[in-house]
């Protein structure tokens, strides 16, 4: 049969009849775009690998007594911080994508990681679509790893890529990246949705049939999507997101889809010469270089997972020249910061109208928590009444939208942390006094009960 055409939405997947300049399933403008795909085998066009023909002896039951929980035969990758956000390691078997920006550090994790892996004993292989073997051999170099046994191919070929793969049986394996590969089974190009997608789908299926741990590296567009295959993201078993700022040494490693562990884990590294260090204290990292008596500037007791971690939030409450006033935001939701604007606004008094307000996480991290909602709060206030809270306080707490402060989880962790790093008091809800070790929690009842306290202590 010959090959036919469909438009297929490079951001998501979709497949239409016809062009048109907004993709209707995902609602994306101009990623609708003519592809060669597969000859459809059944009644629908196969978009993405073709439909296998059914033959041989059709189903077998199998025990749910087996030998032994895969989950529990992890493979650790030799970085503590990248498998804490996997859930204790590399589950054979499992498809993995770990996506992020170009340039941000992903080939260099996963050279350091297989290596290492190899390193440690298991048999690993690095398969690169982007770079040449003695590129790859250069940078395992600089990163002091050139001993391990790790087995290195440059190949964007997945036919070849699988029968080599085959023949290798390792344990782990990385395709660097997904967009670079292409199936000779399909006719549209390389990085295009389908390419990708089918791809993916049978890299995923050769781990699930040799036992081997399959690692996809995908590049990301500009709106944060793994470019092209949000697909893939449904085929894997886990996705993992490289972040951070090039002009900035810190990434870090999010885990945000993850069927063998939790998905709020987050892995913190520093790019350094000799490659990514880890950061076993994030807390001293994000709070880095805080100045004293700045105001708008409080420390936000935080949980990433399992781990406390210190961010420092600021805040400036500027006049404004324009007619309405702007509202700017860095690492946080602005949906969240007009909340607590309006709480303010609305039951404590306080006027931003005419007043530019921005608000930024230090460190480049994203907090996604509404725990944050009081130290935003008190961010706020310090820099409405320019008042400096104290260098060694840090809050915690869930607004309401009546201005009440909640209590929030893990008061005890949090509050743990900021005494270990030194930290002599907190504004939290009243109910974290509890759990207070070495920390004078000041209950914090109503953000207009905030309000009064930093009111009072700039009168003094
Ligand atoms: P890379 O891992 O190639 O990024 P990606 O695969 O995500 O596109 O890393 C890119 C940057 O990292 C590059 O600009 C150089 C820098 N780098 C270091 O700073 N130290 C190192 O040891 C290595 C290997 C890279
Ligand atoms: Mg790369």
């Amino acid at each position: 049969m010959p090959p036919s055409t469909a438009f297929v939405c490079q951001s998501c997947g979709a497949v239409s009849a016809k062009w048109s300049g907004r993709c209707e399933a995902c609602g994306e403008w101009n990623t609708v775009a003519e592809e060669t795909v597969a000859a459809p085998l059944g009644g629908k066009p196969a978009a993405g690998g073709k439909a296998r023909p059914r033959h041989g002896k059709g189903l077998d039951f199998v025990d749910l007594e087996g030998d032994g929980d895969v989950v529990d035969r992890r493979l650790p990758t030799g970085i503590a911080e990248f498998d804490r956000v996997l859930g204790g390691g590399l589950v054979p078997g499992s498809a993995i994508l770990v996506g992020g920006d170009p340039g941000i550090g992903k080939s260099t994790l996963l050279t350091q990681a297989a290596a290492l892996a190899a390193r440690a004993g298991a048999t690993a292989a690095y398969v690169s679509g982007e770079e040449a073997v003695d590129q790859i051999r250069g940078r395992a170099k600089r990163l002091g790893l050139s001993d391990a046994p790790l087995k290195l191919a440059a190949e964007t070929s997945l036919s070849h890529i699988l029968e080599g793969l085959k023949k290798e049986k390792p344990d782990l394996a990385v395709i660097d990246s997904i967009q670079t590969l292409w199936s000779d089974a399909i006719g549209a190009a390389p990085g295009s949705v389908t390419q990708v997608r089918a791809c993916a789908q049978e890299l995923v299926r050769f781990a699930k049939k040799r036992d081997t741990a399959v690692i996809l590296v995908g590049h990301v567009t500009k709106d944060g999507q793994i470019a092209g295959p949000r697909v893939v993201e449904h085929m894997v078993d886990a996705v993992l997101y490289f972040e951070g700022e090039r002009s900035n040494q810190f990434r870090i490693l999010r885990g945000v889809k993850n069927r063998f562990g939790p998905t709020d884990e987050i892995g913190v590294f520093e790019m350094q010469d000799g490659g990514l260090a880890e950061v076993a204290n994030p807390s001293a990292l994000f709070l880095g270089a805080r100045e004293a008596n700045a105001s708008g500037s409080v420390v936000f007791a935080g949980m990433e997972g399992t781990r406390p971690v210190l961010v420092e939030i600021q805040a400036l409450v500027a006049p404004s020249a324009l007619g309405t006033p702007r509202r700017a935001v860095v690492g946080w939701d602005s949906g969240r910061l007009a909340m607590v604007l309006a709480v303010l606004e609305a039951r404590c008094g306080l006027s931003f109208a005419g007043r530019d307000v921005y608000l930024n996480v230090a460190g480049g991290l994203k907090i996604a928590e509404p725990a944050a909602d009081l130290a935003v709060a008190a961010a706020l206030v310090s820099a409405a009444f320019d008042a400096a809270l104290p260098v060694d306080l840090v809050a915690f707490g869930e607004a309401s939208l009546s201005g009440e402060v909640r209590p929030v989880g893990r008061a005890d962790a949090r509050l743990k942390e900021a005494a270990k790093l030194g930290f002599k008091s907190a504004y939290a809800p009243a109910a974290a006094a509890e759990a207070s070790p070495g920390v004078d929690v000041k209950g914090v009842a109503t953000l207009g009960d905030l309000v009064a306290r930093i009111e009072a202590a700039a009168k003094q």
